[in-house]
């Protein structure tokens, strides 16, 4: 197989949650343009996530827009079995949408601490029981989730969304194990600062922004596209031989 075709996601089928914008807008973008037929995600009808299945569609016609509050509990499942029906099947899932407060430590309130581990852990086990049977049917699935440099760098002001993506990167060591045999990797990429929605009101302060850029050792934000290189390594056969890893794009920011 020469190094193209390893990329190749022809006759695939893939979910991002969280693609309406962001690092998942991107990683859909990516996927599509290797061939997948791709279902968008965002919580709710919107504007964001109607341009971004344009876009996805001019690179791969068949892909959907779904859409599901992830905070709620039997959503996750949901989302996963309208996609099937949607695509005709499930071989890649990418965990991507998450939720972020900053807050204090000692302010978090329960209420904030289930949101944030609903969407960002819990949801993200439920999708995985969800689509595995289905790609362990073809004995060939590809699960990424996504992480943070949080992993290695809580942020003070972040410690149950830094808690959340730490306990997501344990359930993807735990489950390497148990679905390779089934020809499933899964994998987790952690990025660093990318420039996104999220983070675009903190970082207009240049003084906290010099500040962060200081800690990165390329110096820099990462963009979007960044984290694609690694997706598709992670979503496609070029990276078959690849499962249980943590992949950091962060410019070098968790270096101790
Ligand atoms: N940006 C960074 O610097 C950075 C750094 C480290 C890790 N990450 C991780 O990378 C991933 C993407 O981040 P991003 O910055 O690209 O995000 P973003 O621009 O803030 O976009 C968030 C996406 O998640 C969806 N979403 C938010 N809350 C949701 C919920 N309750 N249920 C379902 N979907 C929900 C949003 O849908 P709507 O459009 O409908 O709101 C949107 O599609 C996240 O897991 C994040 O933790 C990001």
């Amino acid at each position: 197989m020469n190094i193209q075709n390893r990329f190749n996601l022809t006759g695939r089928a893939a979910l991002v949650t969280g693609s309406s914008r962001g690092i998942g807008r991107a990683i859909a973008l990516g996927l599509a343009e290797c061939g997948a037929a791709v279902a968008v995600h965002g919580t709710k009808p919107a504007k964001t996530l109607d341009e971004t299945l344009a876009d996805v569609r001019k690179l791969s016609p068949r892909s959907v827009a779904v859409t599901s509050e992830l905070g709620q509990p039997d959503a996750p499942a949901r989302l996963v079995a309208d996609t099937i029906s949607a695509l005709g099947g499930l071989d890649i899932l990418v965990a991507n949408a998450s939720i972020q407060i900053r807050k204090p430590w000692a302010e978090v309130t329960q209420a904030e601490m289930e949101q944030q581990m609903q969407v960002n852990f819990h949801a993200t086990l439920r999708m995985i029981q969800t689509a595995v049977p289905v790609m362990r049917a073809k004995k060939w699935g590809r699960i990424l989730t996504i992480g943070s440099v949080q992993q290695q760098r809580p942020h003070p002001d972040m410690v149950v969304y830094a808690a959340s993506k730490s306990a997501q990167e344990n359930l993807v060591r735990n489950l390497a194990k148990q679905l390779g045999p089934d020809g499933i990797t899964i994998n987790n990429l952690a990025p660093g600062v990318i420039l996104t929605d999220r983070n675009t009101p903190v970082l207009a302060d240049e003084t906290y922004a010099e500040r962060v850029r200081g800690i990165i050792p390329l110096r820099s934000f990462g963009e979007t596209e960044d984290c694609v290189g690694a997706a598709l390594l992670l979503c496609s056969d070029a990276g078959r031989y690849i499962t249980g890893v943590d992949l950091l794009v962060d410019g070098g920011m968790a270096l101790p």
